[in-house]
């Protein structure tokens, strides 16, 4: 079985001035890690109160919404840290509700974000992964990548994709040396999940059908699939059944999901 110990090594967390990010970065460093954490803000005050002397713990604020902010954030880290050992693409945005309703605007924003980013910080990092046969690129997506968010048309197609992007990832590049690993969570306890209480009614789906975590548990989680270097990271273990039943019974699966629909909107 493959070790990947974090001791010693360099990782890089978007949206890590709080929330899922914040949680990765400070586990990371708790494993030996030396971080360089980034967002649009905060970012530099969770690194100075991780490590206050700024040696192994860094913040930078970064825009990682489009592939110039992506560039110069791989840059700016590279400067910090050295060669990156392991970068995650965890920030995320939680925008949008149905197909008739979104702006486009939001549309745009969701697959910069989710999705667009992923794939300009691997172009910005994979010449020098491919270069030294060694790499490890992690992302947040969501359980809604594997199964769909009721309430949200972009979170559920940006977060699909980001899920088939690391698959791509790992299948194109793993004989080359790259490892990959996609957290899919359902509900974690953090300010994104708490903005659906208002912005969006599949904000509330995850009080119906999941127990929310704290971020620091599915922390935990991650550092275990890292140092197993395993692909899925899925905090929730009931979404791996839903996943099987998706595929045995995709119409009693969709038959499920209006059921639950109709609950989350007050039809039930
Ligand atoms: N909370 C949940 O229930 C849940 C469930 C599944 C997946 N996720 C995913 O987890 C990830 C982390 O979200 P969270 O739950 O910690 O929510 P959060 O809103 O607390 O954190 C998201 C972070 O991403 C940052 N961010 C957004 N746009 C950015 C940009 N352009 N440049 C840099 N940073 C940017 C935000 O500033 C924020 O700090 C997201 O990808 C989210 O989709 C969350």
């Amino acid at each position: 079985m493959p070790i990947m110990e974090l001791d010693g090594r360099t990782a890089v967390v978007t949206g890590a001035g709080r929330g899922i990010g914040e949680a990765l970065a400070r586990a990371f460093h708790a494993e030996g890690a030396h971080v360089v954490l980034a967002d649009l803000e905060g970012a530099e005050d969770v690194a100075s109160s991780i490590d206050p002397t700024v040696q192994t713990a860094h913040g930078l604020r970064a825009d990682i919404s489009t592939e110039a902010g992506n560039v110069e954030l791989v840059t700016a880290a590279t400067e910090i840290l050295g060669d990156i050992d392991l970068f995650f693409a965890n920030a995320g945005v939680g925008l949008g509700t149905d197909v008739l309703s979104t702006p486009e605007s939001d549309w745009e924003l969701a697959f910069d974000v989710n999705v667009h980013s992923h794939r300009w910080a691997a172009k910005a990092l994979l010449p020098r992964w491919l270069e030294r046969g060694d790499g490890y690129f992690a992302s947040t997506a969501s359980a809604a990548g594997l199964l769909a968010q009721i309430g949200s048309a972009p979170y559920t197609l940006t977060k699909r994709a980001a899920v088939a992007f690391a698959e791509y990832l790992a299948i194109t590049y793993g004989d080359a040396g790259l490892k990959v690993t996609c957290l899919c969570p359902q509900g974690v306890n953090t300010q994104m999940l708490h903005a659906g209480d208002e912005a969006a009614p599949g904000g509330n789906v995850v009080k119906l059908a999941a127990d929310v975590l704290e971020p620091e548990d599915v922390a935990r989680d991650v550092v275990a699939a890292i140092n197993d270097e395993r692909l899925l990271v899925l905090p929730h273990p009931e979404v791996a059944d839903y996943m099987q039943f998706t595929a045995s019974d995709p119409d009693r699966w969709v038959g499920g999901m209006r059921k639950l629909q109709r609950r989350v909107m007050g039809a039930e």
